[in-house]
């Protein structure tokens, strides 16, 4: 290492308060920092000049894949003729007005507006106040509790760290909230009871669901949020008739259903959002990553036309509603978006995701499908994941201490490919760029079928 680099990762460890990062580690130099310094199309590239294939796209966000100047050119004209207005008490700039209603072209039928915030956590925050609002303008105040699911993933602040089902996010922190409730994970696989078939368990989920209405009583439910795919809490695709059995419940029960896009939205699961993936119609969209493909951050809130007659109301009689952020519809992060939904849109690129994305599929389970060590394989569209297990045949987890997932994720990173560890279980999660080929979902699944066979041999030797 240079002198120079030495310099700067001790300024790093010195200075830089790294998001989900084991601080003391970090700090003392056990966890060796890493210096992203150059990427294009699905390969980014470190201090060392080793490259490596981004099979996570970042955090599931790059989607039109690295170094596309289009979207750096847009943003620096942008930058140069209207760096920055508020958009307060009605002020816009053309880019913003133009976005709104190109996301609403984007989005399933019965949106209405567009809200922006610069991050899913935030987008998330004004989706619980909105709801707060909307039931406060009904005359409704104890309609309040917000409905998500173990394992569901919709941010880490307050209320979004709450409505996150994953205990490390409420652990040391006082959450969840008393005011979020977590129904079970829909997950086959690992919850249903023994002997329960796909169409069983959808019925269990609706059960649960209304069994969780049922104690804390319908009149104090003021809606549920889910993602369409689980992300972060695995990458887990709900069992079939699961989206209509459960809009039927919030229906009955007058219960506002928002659905978390962040990671869903903008061609992911190769449709263009979730909903329209699933058929779900929700009453609030909550969107982020792909909407600029993280070249600048970027989130928004979609609202349905019920929710925002509210709204319109609410403000006739309390005058404009107490809710902003200086930043709402930055304008270089609005030509951002444009940029990149021009590209996705020219380049066909949620087709590619449907495409390459099932290929990708087919190959994890022709790869995996019979090894000793993969439970589970999971695709939708461009997300996937391999779930460990010591005993295949009884669903038998690992002993968590042992680290499976992150062993193999460690393994194919040693062999140049990207895959997350995620935290809740030993999976191994794959959310590529959208513009990913086949020769490339080829690559990918080569190296980590060599990672994965890597551990087994160490663990399941070892196991006896
Ligand atoms: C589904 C979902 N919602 C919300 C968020 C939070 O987004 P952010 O990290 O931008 O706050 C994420 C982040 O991964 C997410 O996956």
């Amino acid at each position: 290492m240079t002198q120079k680099l030495d310099a700067l990762f001790q300024q790093d460890r010195a200075h830089f308060m790294h998001p989900s990062t084991h601080a003391y580690d970090h700090e003392s130099g056990a966890l060796p920092g890493k210096i992203v310094r150059n990427a294009r199309g699905i390969r980014i590239e470190d201090h060392e000049g080793k490259q490596y294939i981004d099979a996570f796209a970042g955090l599931y966000c790059v989607n039109i894949g690295y170094g596309r100047t289009e979207v750096a050119d847009a943003m620096y004209a942008q930058a140069k003729q209207l760096a920055y207005y508020h958009t307060y008490v009605g002020h816009a700039s053309d880019a913003i007005i133009e976005l709104s209603s190109r996301i609403i072209d984007w989005a399933p039928a019965g949106m209405k507006k567009v809200y922006y915030g610069m991050s899913g956590s935030d987008a998330n925050e004004t989706q619980v106040k909105i709801v707060w609002y909307y039931n406060n303008v009904l005359g409704r105040p104890n309609k309040k509790k917000i409905i998500s699911r173990e394992r569901g993933y919709h941010g880490s602040g307050i209320v979004t760290g709450s409505l996150t089902g994953l205990p490390s996010f409420h652990q040391h922190f006082d959450l969840p909230i008393d005011r979020v409730k977590h129904t079970i994970c829909p997950h086959w696989y690992r919850k249903a009871p023994a002997g329960m078939s796909e169409a069983q368990f959808t019925a269990y989920c609706v059960e649960e669901l209304e069994k969780l209405i049922a104690r804390e009583g319908a009149d104090t439910i003021a809606a549920f949020i889910a993602e369409p795919v689980m992300g972060t809490g695995g990458i887990i695709e709900a069992p079939a008739g699961y989206w209509p059995a459960i809009q039927a419940v919030l229906k009955k029960h007058d219960i506002l259903l928002i659905s978390d896009e962040v990671v869903c939205g903008f061609g992911r699961l190769g449709s263009k959002m979730g909903a329209q993936h699933y058929g779900i119609q929700p009453d609030l969209i909550t969107v982020a990553k792909g909407l600029t493909s993280a070249y600048a951050p970027l989130s928004g809130v979609i609202v349905g036309e019920k929710v925002w007659d509210v709204i319109a109301r609410g403000s006739q009689e309390h005058g404009p509603m107490g809710h902003g952020w200086t930043y709402s519809g930055h304008p270089v992060c609005a030509a951002a978006a444009l940029a990149n939904l021009d590209i996705l849109e020219r380049e066909n690129i949620v087709d590619n995701a449907a495409q390459v994305g099932a290929y990708f599929g087919a190959k994890l389970r022709e790869a995996f499908d019979t090894h000793p060590l993969v439970g589970e394989v999971r695709s939708v569209g461009m997300l996937g994941a391999l779930e460990f297990m010591a005993d295949k045949a009884a669903r038998k987890p690992f002993d968590a201490a042992l680290k499976i997932g992150p062993q193999v994720s460690a393994a194919a990173l040693k062999r140049g490919v990207i895959a997350r560890a995620m935290p809740h279980g030993d999976i191994l999660g794959f959310a590529p760029p959208l513009v990913m080929t086949r020769a490339e979902a080829d690559e990918i699944v080569g190296i980590v079928r060599e990672a994965v066979d890597e551990v087994a041999e160490r663990n399941l030797v070892a196991a006896g």
